[in-house]
């Protein structure tokens, strides 16, 4: 396994089933309350021991995280959600059969044993069971409940690959394990099951329309589709609050039909470009042929939602590296994973948004 040390920060390449006997280090700094961060089939995390106050602590200054945004805890095995919560409802149980493994985090009522630090001082727990062979076994090896939010700077887009973690946190945390790109690409759903019917805080890699076949009557915060800031004080994910996601350069997104997406895009581009600024089209498959020669990035299909989910924080990571000052954005149907790209897209352009 190839070792690399980044201004302190260990990196290691597991690219093999005989690499994740080499994690046993990567969990022995876990028990001595260091930083690690850790691949998941959504996005990297930064884990830390859930359980020992310190490390939440290093966490939030890590990532330069306000503290009252609650951390994700992920466990290796259902059972390991007992000693953490103090009820498991039986929506949760048929829930859990259903996505987990998967990108879909629970809400729970918390035992007083998970410390305030973890849960950003609130009462309840999001505890999730991620699909990654090496998150498994890295939990596992920890032998402790691992808290984990996206492993970037607060306010960067969430990191898809190590390179993206090396760029924000190298020098700051004891370890990366780099296992390449993630699949997903967007964060977990965050599912409230304290309430009934269960609400979603968060759209996520798990879809409206999938949580409704196992529960018909899921419904979601109204902060995390509208189109408008959300009010200080609606938003009931503490972390859906904050400027989020956003690249450097402005992102405006144009939402309607394709057509009339791509004719006011192209004007947009028109006269961003005769005023000197870098602009580009982050476009998709089915209309990325409306933009002639202008600099267009084809992010995925529509007919594909999942390939723009999978490529989006990607796509706005290397426009901040290559200087853009304008991201000109289309929109995509809110159904499926659309809803979650539009929830995202909409956050990393500030509410900056045109209709057609
Ligand atoms: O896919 C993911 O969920 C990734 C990977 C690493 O697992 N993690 C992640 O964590 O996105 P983070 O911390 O960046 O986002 C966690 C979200 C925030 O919006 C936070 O406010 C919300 O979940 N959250 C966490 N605990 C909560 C709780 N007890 N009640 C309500 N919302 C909570
Ligand atoms: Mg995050």
């Amino acid at each position: 396994m190839e070792v690399e040390v980044i201004k302190g920060t260990k990196v290691l390449k597991v690219r093999n089933k005989e690499d994740l006997e080499a994690l046993e280090e990567a969990g022995e700094l876990i028990r001595r309350g260091e930083l690690v961060a850790f691949p998941t089939e959504t996005v990297y995390g930064l884990g830390g021991n859930a359980l020992d106050p310190e490390a939440a602590g290093k966490i939030y200054a890590a990532k330069g995280r306000p503290s009252d945004n609650p951390l994700i805890v992920h466990v290796a095995q259902p059972e390991e959600i007992k000693p953490l919560v103090r009820e498991v409802p039986e929506v949760a149980e048929r829930l859990m059969e259903r996505f987990w493994p998967g990108p879909l985090t629970l809400v729970f009522p918390a035992r007083p044993e998970v410390p305030r630090r973890t849960t950003g001082g609130l009462d309840t727990v999001a505890i999730r069971l991620p699909a990654h062979p090496v998150a498994l076994a890295f939990i596992a090896a920890a032998r402790r409940p691992i808290a984990g939010p996206s492993a970037n700077l607060s306010g960067r887009p969430s990191p898809t690959t190590a390179e993206h973690v090396i760029a924000d946190l190298a020098g700051r945390i004891a370890m990366i394990i780099d296992a390449g790109h993630t699949g997903v690409g967007v964060e977990s759903t965050v599912l409230d099951v304290t309430v009934s019917p269960p609400q979603i805080l968060r759209p996520g890699g798990i879809t409206l329309e999938e949580l409704r076949q196992v529960v018909p009557d899921v419904t979601v915060d109204p902060t995390t589709v509208q189109d408008t800031p959300p009010a200080v004080g609606r938003v009931r994910a503490p972390g859906m609050k904050y400027k989020h996601y956003a690249p450097q350069g402005e992102v405006i997104v144009v939402e309607g039909a394709p057509e009339r997406i791509a004719a006011r895009i192209a004007a947009l581009y028109d006269g961003y470009a005769a005023q000197g600024k870098k602009v580009v089209i982050m476009a998709t498959c089915e209309t990325a042929s409306a933009y002639g020669e202008r600099r267009t990035a084809v992010v995925g299909a529509r007919a594909d939602l999942g390939s723009i989910a999978a490529n989006l924080f990607d796509f706005l990571r290397r426009f901040d590296e290559e200087g853009v000052e304008v991201i000109l954005a289309e929109g995509v149907e809110m159904v499926g994973l659309g809803l979650t790209v539009m929830n995202r897209l909409r956050k990393a352009a500030g509410y900056h948004i045109i209709k057609v």
